[in-house]
């Protein structure tokens, strides 16, 4: 068992182009989130566990002793099938998250005792740590803060209990773990996000673990290699909604009008297809006109998830601001409100970029500034880390 501090961070994502279109059996293209969450895992010596999410509020602790009395042979089979309702009910007890809590706090904390179970329960004694989260994505926002969370949590119980090693080298620097062992996190990753989620595909878990780019369809997760770090404004619409039911709609809609909605997610395809093929040469043998071609298939995606019925009033309204400014922006995840992205080409003057934030955030809307294509799951010497992360994370 390791004895060290652990400082962890893995990103969020945006899906490029595919959403919706990937339920029905196209390509998606997702790419990490330059906004990452960061863990802080501290062995402690007085034989209890501790959960500190300053994000949503919760903070919680457990006697290991009373821990370790669970029954916990359901986990032997955990990391191949999806955590069953009875096992759930398990870790929610275990959890002792009152009822009213918010279901984002219980949800968190029941993955939290998964993964600390699952991973830990190798050891002759379950370890006393204490473990603290916190993020710079917004929950609930589409943007995978769940899938980083439990990455985090996943690298960070198999590094403490040496299931993988800790590939930190240098007291000022960051480190990424190997294949193999990026492929244990991300396996153990996904048990998470099923805790939280119910059935997810587990495209958030791996961009979050690989970070990148990735081109995901009916399963097969494939990474693109050296794609450029885009810059793009994110916009959070703040306009909530549900991503079932607009997944729904587009069901509905596609047994409604078959020869209409099917040639709509083929296009949608192949926008995929042709970005994904832009990307390409753009790592081999860039140029500024990539960037025009990048412009034009957002553009063409928004109006055609817009066709598909998952666009929203704001939607719109995010991509007429921005485009006021020579910007082209599109939804990004399920529509119906939620997130746009907005590509940045290089060489836009910064005040450019300021006036179009502004725009946005005069609408109401957050707005951030960041890159895509961003490093999966590291792991950080305390130096390496912003004193402001540090601080979030109660260090020193
Ligand atoms: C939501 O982020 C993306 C959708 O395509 C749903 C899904 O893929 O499960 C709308």
């Amino acid at each position: 068992m390791l004895s060290e501090v652990l400082h962890i961070s893995a990103p969020g994502k945006v899906i490029l182009h595919g959403e919706h279109a990937v339920v029905h059996g196209k390509v998606a293209l997702a790419v990490a989130l330059n906004l990452r969450t960061f863990l802080r895992l501290q062995p402690r010596s007085d034989g209890k566990v501790s959960l500190s999410l300053p994000n949503i509020d919760v903070k919680q602790t457990w006697d290991v002793a009373q821990l370790q009395l669970l029954d916990t042979s359901f986990l032997e089979q955990g990391d191949v099938t999806a955590p069953i309702p009875e096992q759930l009910e398990k870790m929610k007890e275990a959890a002792n998250v009152p009822e009213d809590c918010a279901a984002t706090r219980r949800l968190a904390v029941m993955a939290f005792l998964y993964l600390y179970l699952g991973i830990c329960r190798k050891q002759r004694t379950l370890p006393s740590l204490d473990v603290v989260l916190w993020s710079e994505l917004p929950p609930g926002a589409g943007l995978g803060s769940s899938a980083a969370y439990s990455v985090c949590l996943a690298a960070a119980f198999l590094t403490i209990c040496e299931e993988i090693t800790n590939p930190l080298k240098d007291r000022d620097g960051t480190s990424r773990w190997p294949e193999e062992d990026l492929q244990s996190i991300n396996k153990w990753a996904f048990q998470g996000e099923r805790v939280i989620h119910g059935n997810p595909s587990g495209v958030d878990n791996a961009v979050s673990t690989w970070g990148g780019a990735l081109r995901y369809q009916q399963g097969k997760i494939a990474s693109l290699k050296r794609t450029p770090a885009l810059q793009i404004l994110l916009t959070n619409t703040r306009v909530p909604r549900s991503t079932k039911a607009l997944v729904a709609g587009v069901r509905s809609r596609l047994l409604k009008f078959p020869e209409i909605v099917a040639p709509l997610l083929t296009s949608i395809d192949a926008i995929s297809l042709e970005c994904e093929r832009v990307l390409r040469e753009m790592s081999t043998a860039p140029a500024p006109e990539q960037y025009l071609l990048l412009e034009e298939l957002i553009d063409m995606n928004h109006h055609h998830l817009n066709a598909l019925g998952v666009g929203h009033a704001s939607l719109d309204q995010l991509c007429q601001v921005t485009a006021a400014h020579g910007l082209h922006s599109k939804l990004t995840g399920a529509g119906g409100g939620g997130c746009g992205i907005t590509l940045l080409r290089p060489g836009l003057e910064q005040a450019k970029v300021e006036a179009a934030k502004q725009a946005l955030i005069d609408c109401g809307f957050d707005c951030w500034e960041t890159s895509i294509g961003a490093p999966g799951v590291s792991v950080h010497s305390a130096a390496s880390l912003d004193s402001s992360v540090q601080q979030a994370l109660g260090g020193p």
